[in-house]
Parts: structure tokens; C-alpha cells; sequence
């Protein structure tokens, strides 16, 4: 990284975290603190990528076996400094390192999107399996949406990882959910970040409704795709050799 950028960064967690001051160059009695919160991010980093392997692994298997990927993209993101010192303020905590480990479940973030309902479940129980894995936190928010529409399966997991002075037990938010959740999801973000509308009370009944069109939507899809399975057993014959001639790419 350029010198310029290796600055900037600091730059942004000296202030945005620590409150400390904004200068490209920190005084020594910072650099400490800079070096033991970019120790923990790396760890969250480390921590993403075993949660992110065990998945695609999970999908790699799937498209052997059932010809099919539960997994349509994994996306993940380490918190900024800003939101952590944030979140750790609204719960009157410091911000320091410590504080962070203890309080915080969502610094390390992955997000899994599957086509189907029911591969959100497949997906959750393969992870939840196996036995490094510790389950902290479930929320179900499929079965019990959020009351705005909201709908994904949130997992807390820890996960060891393993550095050079042992193993080190981390924290990842998982959300699963389908691409049709997702889409949703990802746009009622921009709407009420963009603005503060969604207070309105007739924006929030409108969102709801697209929520519950989308889940209705989610639900017939899942019922199609039974349907085409069942079928394709009940007739082998009539089995879909042209889809399967198609490369990957070209698979619905
Ligand atoms: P946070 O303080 O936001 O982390 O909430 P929490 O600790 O109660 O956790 P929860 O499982 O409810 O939500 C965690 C994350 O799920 C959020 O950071 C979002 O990424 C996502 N999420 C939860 N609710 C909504 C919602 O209503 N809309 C959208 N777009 N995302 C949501
Ligand atoms: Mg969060």
C-alpha cells in the first residue's frame, strides 16, 4: 500500500474510532492503539475467510451431488471504525479493542445468497454442523419476519482461528437469505438512507406490501422448482438432457 494510503487509513481510525487526532502522522502514544485495533481486524479478516471457504466448499459439494448451487453469491465486510465506535457508544461502552471482542457480534459480516427457500435452512444446518462451529445467536426473521417486511436467517457463530501464538475464538454475523430477500433488502437500505420517508406511515405500508409480494413470490418459486424436480423423477425420460448440455454459465 502507498504511503499516502497506509496514512489515510490510520487517519480514519484514529479519528473515527479512538476520537484521537486527525493527523496523517500520529503521535507515538497512538501508533500502540492503531497497531492492537488493526491486530483485531485482521482477525475478522482470517475469521471471514474460514466461514467464507466452509461455505463454498458446502457449495462446490452441492453442485456435484444435486447438480445444483444452494449458493448464488457470498458476500462479506469487516465493520468500518466508525460504525463500531458508534455501535459501542449507543451500548455506553468505550472504544477500545477489548470492548469490541466483548460486545460486538457483527464486525466480521458474511452474507450468503441462495436461489431458493429452502437452501437458506441446508446451508444454515451444513455450517451449524460441523463441530468447530458454535452456534451463539440464531434469529429467524424468515419465520418471524421484522415487523417493516424484513426477512433473513441471522446466524452468530464463533469460529477458531488459527494464528501463530494459537487458536483464537471469533465472532462472524452470517445472513442468509434468498435473492428475492435480497433484493429487497438491499433497496429499503438505500430508501432510508437516502432519506427519512420510511417514518412516513404510508412508505412503510408500501414497503411491507413489496416485502410480502416478494415472500408470496419466494414461496411459488420454491413450488415451481418441486414441481420440475418431481417430474423430472417421475419421467426420467423426459429428463432434461438439454439443460444439463448446457455449460454451467447458461444454467437457469
Ligand atoms: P444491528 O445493531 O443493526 O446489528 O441489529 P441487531 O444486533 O439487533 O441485529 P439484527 O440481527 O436485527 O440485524 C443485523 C443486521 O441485519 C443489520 O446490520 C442489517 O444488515 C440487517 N438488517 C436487520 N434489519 C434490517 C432491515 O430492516 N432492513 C435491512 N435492509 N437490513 C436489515
Ligand atoms: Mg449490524
Amino acid at each position: 500500500m502507498r504511503y499516502e494510503e497506509e496514512a489515510a487509513r490510520r487517519k480514519e481510525i484514529l479519528k473515527d474510532f479512538f476520537g484521537g487526532p486527525a493527523q496523517a502522522d500520529p503521535p507515538g502514544e497512538w501508533i500502540e492503539k492503531l497497531v492492537q485495533f488493526e491486530a483485531l481486524m485482521m482477525k475478522y479478516r482470517a475469521a471471514i475467510r474460514e466461514v467464507t471457504t466452509k461455505l463454498e466448499v458446502l457449495n462446490d459439494e452441492f453442485s456435484v451431488s444435486a447438480k445444483r448451487n444452494p449458493i448464488e453469491s457470498i458476500q462479506s465486510r469487516v465493520k468500518r471504525p466508525y460504525s463500531i465506535a458508534k455501535k459501542l457508544r449507543s451500548m455506553g461502552q468505550p472504544a477500545n479493542v477489548d470492548a469490541i471482542r466483548r460486545y460486538l457480534n457483527d464486525v466480521a459480516g458474511v452474507r450468503v445468497i441462495c436461489p431458493f427457500l429452502d437452501d437458506i435452512y441446508a446451508i444454515a444446518d451444513m455450517l451449524l454442523q460441523q463441530d468447530d462451529i458454535h452456534l451463539v445467536k440464531k434469529k429467524d426473521y424468515i419465520q418471524h419476519p421484522k415487523p417493516n417486511g424484513y426477512r433473513s436467517l441471522h446466524l452468530i457463530v464463533e469460529i477458531p482461528v488459527f494464528f501463530s501464538q494459537g487458536k483464537e475464538l471469533m465472532r462472524v454475523e452470517v445472513q442468509i437469505r434468498t435473492v428475492a430477500m435480497n433484493f429487497w433488502a438491499s433497496l429499503e437500505h438505500q430508501i432510508q438512507y437516502k432519506n427519512d420517508l420510511p417514518s412516513d406511515p404510508e412508505i412503510r405500508a408500501e414497503l411491507l406490501d413489496c416485502a410480502e409480494r416478494i415472500a408470496e413470490t419466494d414461496q411459488r418459486m420454491f413450488q415451481l422448482r418441486n414441481r420440475i424436480q418431481q417430474a423430472r423423477q417421475t419421467h426420467p425420460a423426459g429428463q432434461s438432457d438439454q439443460t444439463n448440455a448446457l455449460p454451467d454459465s447458461f444454467q437457469p
